[in-house]
């Protein structure tokens, strides 16, 4: 298999699980306990169906939208996700490179490979950050004043991860961050080469935007799941995202809310949106999939702030769907990251090359102009 016979997610899943050794795939992959959110958030967008206008003169469809305060040219950007270079060498530059050329959003993970500086540096295109609340308040003061600093659009807040999740593929396949030989994993490691060699000669693997602040001369590298549950604030509440609002003063967006109490809490505290998100099913398994919880949310709060809808994007259509009942725009995770993995910066290029197309072209067959005209009368449940 190779980058030209992929032709959806499915198929940059096939051909990022060749290319990568079995702890990273599954670290991508998989999700929390029994990963049944995992699978609901995609399985949502078919319990309802599109219907579809015609003879409306779809000679010229436009695509873009505006959230947190940027227009991008078509209502679907990359959610944020750690470790880029531990899929792909090329890493975030990759990804945000491919981002601007598609004129969306990039978002740096606060757990990135690439600091705040380098990404600033390698795109010009529209860019978030993602926040977390860390025990030591000078550190997520730091990293909003970089953003700041370094021409970042927007920010989101992560508020679902305040412990990590229970991936339990991670404990079968021995995954480590950064990437360790253990037993279990060196059979995996020797039989992909190229990914291993490229892992060992590139540079050296670090959580590039926080690591000169946490290691404070000690020289253990902290894995990613200890990270989350060694700095991140377990008494982190309203007020941590109020304050974090204001410090930013900018388009903020609260991501993982999922009950209508929160979005409207989330309201008042002035945040400019909600991702709607689960972490694409890797902390609490067995919560309800974004997509079932969009209409209730929309209604709530539809007209007061932007609704994003974030995990178990597969398809174009899955984003009309979305866009139908009211979301302003779609992030994906995972997709993108198989697609990084299958090909760089490349990869991603050619995934977003295909869902803007099939965005476009479910539009048209849908006898839409503008992404305005997706609304409740678009969509049957059944
Ligand atoms: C994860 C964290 C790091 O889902 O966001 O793996």
């Amino acid at each position: 298999m190779r980058l030209s016979d992929c032709h959806n997610v499915d198929d940059f899943r096939l051909l990022a699980k060749k290319k990568l050794p079995s702890p990273i795939f599954h670290y991508i992959d998989g999700g929390a306990d029994d990963e049944i959110t995992l699978k609901r958030n995609t399985e949502a967008f078919n319990k309802c169906d599109l219907v579809p206008n015609v003879l409306t003169d779809v000679s010229d469809v436009d695509l873009s939208t505006t959230v947190l305060g940027q227009k991008i040219d078509f209502p679907l950007f990359l959610s944020p996700t750690a470790m880029h270079r531990m899929y792909h060498h090329e890493g975030e530059r990759a990804t945000a490179q491919a981002a601007e050329k598609f004129g969306t959003f990039f978002s740096l993970s606060t757990m990135g490979t690439t600091s705040i500086e380098e990404v600033s540096n390698a795109s010009g295109g529209p860019k978030m950050f993602q926040l977390y609340i860390h025990k030591d308040q000078g550190l997520t003061d730091n990293l909003i004043d970089r953003c700041k600093r370094s021409g970042f659009k927007a920010i989101c807040l992560t508020v679902d991860t305040i412990v990590a999740g229970n991936r339990e593929r991670d404990h079968r396949t021995g995954f480590a961050t950064p990437p360790k030989l253990t037993m279990s994993s060196l059979m995996s490691f020797a039989t992909h080469p190229y990914w291993s060699l490229n892992y060992l000669m590139r540079e050296k693997f670090e959580l590039k935007n926080v690591s000169h602040m946490t290691k404070k001369g000690s020289s253990i590298e902290m894995s990613v799941m200890d990270y989350i549950n060694q700095q991140f604030d377990r008494t982190m509440n309203w007020k941590h995202a109020e304050y974090a609002i204001k410090r930013w003063n900018g388009p903020f967006a609260l991501k993982g809310i999922m009950s209508v109490e929160d979005a409207k809490r989330a309201v008042d505290i002035g945040a400019t949106a909600i991702m709607i998100s689960n972490h694409g099913g890797r902390q609490l398994d067995g919560s309800r999939a974004p997509f079932d919880q969009l209409q209730e949310i929309v209604n709530a709060v539809g007209d007061k702030i932007e609704v994003i809808l974030d995990g178990g994007i597969r398809r174009g259509t899955h984003v009309l769907k979305a866009l139908s009942l009211g979301a302003k725009a779609c992030s994906m995770g995972k997709a993108y990251l198989y697609a990084l993995s299958a090909g760089g910066q490349i990869g991603v290029e050619m995934l977003l090359t295909k869902m803007k197309s099939e965005i476009e072209r479910d539009m048209t067959l849908m006898g839409c102009r503008s992404v305005r005209e997706l609304n409740k009368n678009k969509i049957a449940f059944r």
